[in-house]
């Protein structure tokens, strides 16, 4: 019998979370049941999530960033929709692929003297192939990369994380990684002076706890780079596609890498997908000979709906305005919550760029609060973000995530496309559960809750 997909959805609604618990994660199972973050969404479109009472929730995680031009956007289906009903000769792997030239070509038309396009199938594979191209290009194997940078979760990739919580119980890792502080040129300096070393990654706002760089930091780098006959590899893989305001983050601070990674948001929300944009002689120094003409590559990259997901994406950008509505919105937003929490003493700061906001929270000035406070924060840094987001969810319908692990900044990642009565949400609803964690209640009862339940499970674990 063919596969009824919508049949089968609707006959075993509801049991997304039994089978996930059995056969999948169960330990995501739990977390999302103990903060309540178990609903069953049925429907995604633009920056909204639906649940299966039709309630709408306006989503700032936006899939980690994947659905900047909005869910389900009519653009990328009826582009997806036309690759599927062409019959095209996909992944022919011994052709050249007409939609994988298109997509490279509007890809290097955005960013200056980068001319060739290395096509992957997500962020994680986009770093991997940054750190051989930077290897073989330059002949050298250090790699410098930031505390706290998140590149991904592969072996490659986590070799140059600069968070433990990701890294323990996986090493080894990859030698000749070397760690500095983010926004500390000294240290960059110190770090690139031995002539030894192929490349600097960075993201240039970090993705975990929304960390943007002193002005002069990346322009610093940028020199420090040159000097050194290092590589300039910026992972724009959630910064890029407009997130920020402009095309690439690095515009900001008129940067211009040596290579540029890119996947999330160049999917549509739909095929998973990376690029590497690099300097020609990069390229070349990799794929240098006829007989290392497939020395790296991979199966699924350029495939048909991948292209055209990130073509439809282009065109959306540039139809919708979505950059430069970003930037307006984004600058309208980041300043009316600094306004709004002004002497807050529970806000210590709102920062970010576009629509990538994150605001850290730190002990408030009541006396009473102030020990409870610290009681979360010493149980698990970031617990007390929790606790906002859990009421924001459940009594806002607003989704957001903690920034990152061990850290008490929110971050709002919304979809490009929100409109103006989505600021009003996002800033209402964050005053009223901000406004509720200064008085001493059910939301600090349900924090000594989660807290020894923690306790208990960490007892329980070996
Ligand atoms: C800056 C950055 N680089 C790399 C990655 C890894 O991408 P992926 O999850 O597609 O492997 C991420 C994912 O969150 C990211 O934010």
């Amino acid at each position: 019998m063919a596969l009824d997909l919508a049949g089968e959805l609707e006959s075993r609604r509801g049991e997304g979370v039994s089978l996930f618990d059995r056969h999948l994660n169960s330990q995501l199972v739990q977390v999302l049941k103990t903060i309540g973050f178990d609903i069953d969404y049925v429907r995604g479109e633009g920056p909204y999530l639906y649940d299966a009472a039709g309630l709408r929730y306006l989503d700032l995680l936006s899939g980690f960033g994947v659905f900047a031009v909005g869910r389900s956007h009519p653009t990328v289906i009826a582009a997806l929709e036309q690759v599927l009903t062409a019959h095209l000769p996909n992944l022919v792997q011994l052709d050249v692929s007409l939609l994988a030239g298109l997509l490279a070509e509007r890809l290097v038309a955005r960013m200056p003297d980068l001319e060739k396009v290395f096509f992957c199938n997500s962020g994680a594979e986009a770093v991997e192939a940054a750190i051989k191209f930077s290897r073989t290009a330059t002949g050298r194997s250090r790699v410098v990369y930031c505390d706290h940078a998140f590149h991904g979760l592969t072996y490659g990739a986590l070799s140059l994380n600069g968070d433990e919580v990701f890294r323990k119980g996986f090493a080894p890792f990859l030698g000749d990684c070397v760690r500095v502080p983010f926004n500390d040129v000294p240290a960059l300096e110190r770090a690139l002076a031995g002539g030894d070393v192929a490349a600097f990654i960075f993201e240039p706002i970090q993705g975990k706890g929304v960390n943007v760089p002193d002005n002069g930091y990346l322009a610093a780098a940028q020199d420090l780079c040159r000097k050194h006959r290092t590589l300039l590899i910026a992972d724009e893989i959630q910064t890029g596609i407009g997130r920020t305001g402009r095309f690439l983050a690095c515009e900001h601070w008129a940067v211009e890498p040596d290579m540029v990674l890119l996947a999330k948001a160049l999917s549509g929300g739909f095929v998973p997908v990376g690029a590497v944009v690099m300097r020609r002689e990069i390229f070349n120094r990799m794929f240098d000979r006829m007989d290392r003409a497939v020395v790296h590559g991979s199966t699924f990259a350029r495939n048909d709906l991948a292209m055209a997901a990130g073509l439809a994406t282009l065109s959306v950008l540039d139809d919708e305005r979505l950059i430069e509505r970003t930037a307006e919105l984004g600058e309208r937003l980041i300043a009316a919550l600094r306004r709004r929490f002004a002497g807050d003493s529970l806000v210590r700061e709102v920062r970010g760029k576009g629509m990538m906001i994150g605001l850290e929270f730190g002990p408030p000035d009541e006396i009473r609060l102030k020990a409870a406070y610290a009681l979360m924060e010493k149980a698990s840094r970031g617990l007390f973000c929790q606790l906002l987001l859990m009421p924001l969810l459940r009594r806002h319908r607003i989704l957001a995530q903690v920034a990152g692990p061990n850290m008490p900044v929110i971050k709002l990642l919304p979809s490009l496309v929100i409109g103006e009565a989505d600021l009003t949400w996002i800033e209402d609803a964050l005053a009223d559960v901000i406004g509720e964690a200064h008085k001493l209640g059910s939301m600090w009862d349900l924090g000594r809750m989660l807290v020894s339940q923690a306790a208990k499970a960490r007892a329980g674990a070996i």
